[in-house]
This record gives structure tokens, C-alpha cells and sequence, in this order.
């Protein structure tokens, strides 16, 4: 069974290929990203949303980065939670075969921003050996307006103070871009948003040898 749209897949794969970055709003099922809103509430009424850091040692500055975040676990009770690491194995092997990057293994956690918080422009390769390869964000936000903020913002990876995109953060709205040189940022929200935030990465190969691997197969 395929969970991924594959007309969006395709789509998605063309205009990475061309910006790095790409959006998606139908990507994954629109029940799938009920059951993960769900889940990410039930995560917060049970206190599992922990404070997140920044760098290597995952240094806790609320200023910087404001979100509590819990990890996906391939253990977890949650139904929604499998169905959404297997999506992502799935969309991890067709990236893995268009771009013939050596991804091999996810990760990601749920993330909760409330009132106010907000996580400061970076880029999520913030060290050279953490293998991200492709940086996802699933957005879990059922009727967000333009008022209540927390837009995702994605720069250029050269010029790197043009903003590419302002993403709102709506419930199914997917996103994927380069981990090692899109800078972005979570703009304060005017209502608690909530999100999964994953990595695709490559566990193997010194950073090094990974430079130019973005070519087209
Ligand atoms: C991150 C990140 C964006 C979001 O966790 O590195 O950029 O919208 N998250 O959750
Ligand atoms: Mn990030």
C-alpha cells in the first residue's frame, strides 16, 4: 500500500530537483494528519513535550528556540505514528533513488510552539557529522489563519537574506528542503502550533565526501 499521493510525489521530487525545497498540501492522507494532531495533543496533555536545545550540547535557549518537542518512536502505541515514519521511509526511497543521495535513516519529533515562541533563523546541519540529509515539516494546525502567525520562513541558499517562502502552518501542508544549506525560520505564533519536524539522513559517509552528491540521476 501506497500512503504518499504519487502525482504530489513526483511533483515534489521535480521541484526539489530545481529549489531545493518543495511544499506539498496533499502529500499524506488528510485522515493521517488528523490522527497526528490528535496525537500531538495527547502528547501535550500527558506533559511528553519537553523543552528542546540548540547545537551539540543541546544548550536549552527558549530565546532562540522556543518549542517542547517529543521524538517519534517506531515503539509507540500510536497508529498514526507508524503510519507516518512508513510514509516517510517510502518518500525517502524515491528521493534516495532520484538524487542517488545515501539516506538511511529518519528521525523526527513532534514540536509544540507556544504563544510566542518562536526558533530563530539556522540551518539544521549545525555540525558537520550530524548525516541531514533533507529536512521534513509536517504542519498539524486545523483552521489556521493568516492571523495567528507562525509562519514557516525559507531563505535562499546563497542569498541568504531572500525569502523564498512564508509557509502557514496548516494542518497537512508538508515540507521538504536541503538540510545542509536552506536557512529558515519559525516565526512566534498568536495561538499554540504544532508540528513534526524530521531529518533523512546518511549515517555513513564523512560530510565531506557528500558535497556535489545533489546532482540529478
Ligand atoms: C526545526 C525546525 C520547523 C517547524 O525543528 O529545526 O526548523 O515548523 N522546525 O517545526
Ligand atoms: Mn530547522
Amino acid at each position: 500500500m501506497h500512503t504518499l499521493n504519487e502525482q504530489s510525489l513526483h511533483e515534489t521530487l521535480d521541484t526539489m530537483t530545481e529549489y531545493g525545497w518543495a511544499q506539498s498540501d496533499r502529500l499524506l492522507p488528510a485522515a493521517l494528519c488528523e490522527a497526528l494532531y490528535v496525537e500531538a495533543l495527547e502528547h501535550e496533555r500527558r506533559g511528553d513535550l519537553l523543552p528542546a536545545g540548540i547545537g551539540l550540547g543541546r544548550e536549552e535557549r527558549p530565546d532562540v528556540r522556543g518549542d517542547r518537542i517529543h521524538w517519534l518512536d517506531r515503539e509507540s502505541p500510536y497508529p498514526a505514528e507508524h503510519a507516518f515514519l512508513s510514509a516517510m521511509e517510502h518518500l525517502m526511497t524515491a528521493l534516495r533513488e532520484h538524487f542517488r543521495l545515501g539516506l538511511n535513516a529518519y528521525e523526527a519529533h513532534f514540536a509544540s510552539y507556544a504563544v510566542g515562541r518562536a526558533y530563530q533563523k539556522h540551518v539544521d546541519r549545525f555540525q558537520a557529522q550530524n548525516g541531514r540529509e533533507i529536512s521534513t515539516v509536517l504542519f498539524l494546525n486545523p483552521n489556521w489563519s493568516a492571523a495567528d502567525g507562525g509562519c514557516l520562513r525559507i531563505f535562499h541558499p546563497e542569498r541568504t537574506d531572500e525569502v523564498m517562502a512564508t509557509v502557514e502552518p496548516k494542518l497537512g501542508t508538508f515540507v521538504l528542503f536541503r538540510s545542509r544549506d536552506i536557512p529558515h525560520e519559525v516565526l512566534p505564533p498568536a495561538r499554540t502550533r504544532y508540528s513534526i519536524a524530521g531529518w533523512m539522513k546518511n549515517m555513513d559517509a564523512p560530510a565531506a565526501l557528500l558535497q556535489g552528491t545533489w546532482s540529478r540521476s
